[in-house]
């Protein structure tokens, strides 16, 4: 099976504390990985760093054999990531907000959303605002305790 993602001797530092140090992972084509550690254990820094949305102190990233320092764009290029929590636009319907996001890669048809919306269920609910979904409740309760991700 391919290497779909690969951590090498990530380290990471915030001024002088030192939040990872030698975190190594690889994950295959097909697998499922469960992230788990204690509250403050480096979890979200370690997928922020595999995002390119942090620095990586030292190490490095691949993802599909790319460096996702030197070569950002086409390592990103397949990925879908929620960093913690969901964020939409809330002023916007789902259905704008998921054309929005599609926007961001190559070659996303109407099909291939309108099949995502039926696959999760949310024919019904994909016109409304954004505002108007169960979620945006829940989010703001999570955002006001504690940090899940
Ligand atoms: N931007 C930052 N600046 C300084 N310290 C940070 C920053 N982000 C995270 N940390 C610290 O890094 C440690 C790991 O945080 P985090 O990766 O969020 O842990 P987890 O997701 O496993 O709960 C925590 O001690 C946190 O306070
Ligand atoms: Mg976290």
């Amino acid at each position: 099976m391919n290497t779909i993602l690969k951590c090498e001797k990530l380290y990471k530092t915030f001024g002088k504390k030192e939040i990872l140090k030698n975190v190594s992972l690889e994950i295959k084509e097909g697998d499922i990985l469960g992230f788990i550690g204690p509250n403050g254990a480096g979890k979200t820094t370690t997928i922020k760093l595999i995002l390119g949305l942090q620095n990586i102190t030292r190490g490095r990233v691949l993802i599909n054999g790319y460096d996702v320092e030197k070569e950002f764009t086409k390592a990103i290029e397949k990925v879908g990531a929620i960093v913690e929590n969901p964020d939409m636009y809330m002023y916007l319907t789902g259905y704008e907000n998921l054309k929005l996001v599609a926007n961001l890669y190559k070659n996303i048809s109407k099909e291939r959303i309108d099949k995502i919306v039926k696959l999760v269920k949310l024919e019904n609910r994909i016109n409304d605002k954004v505002s108007k979904y169960s979620l945006r409740n829940e989010t703001k309760v999570r955002n006001s305790t504690s940090n899940f991700a």
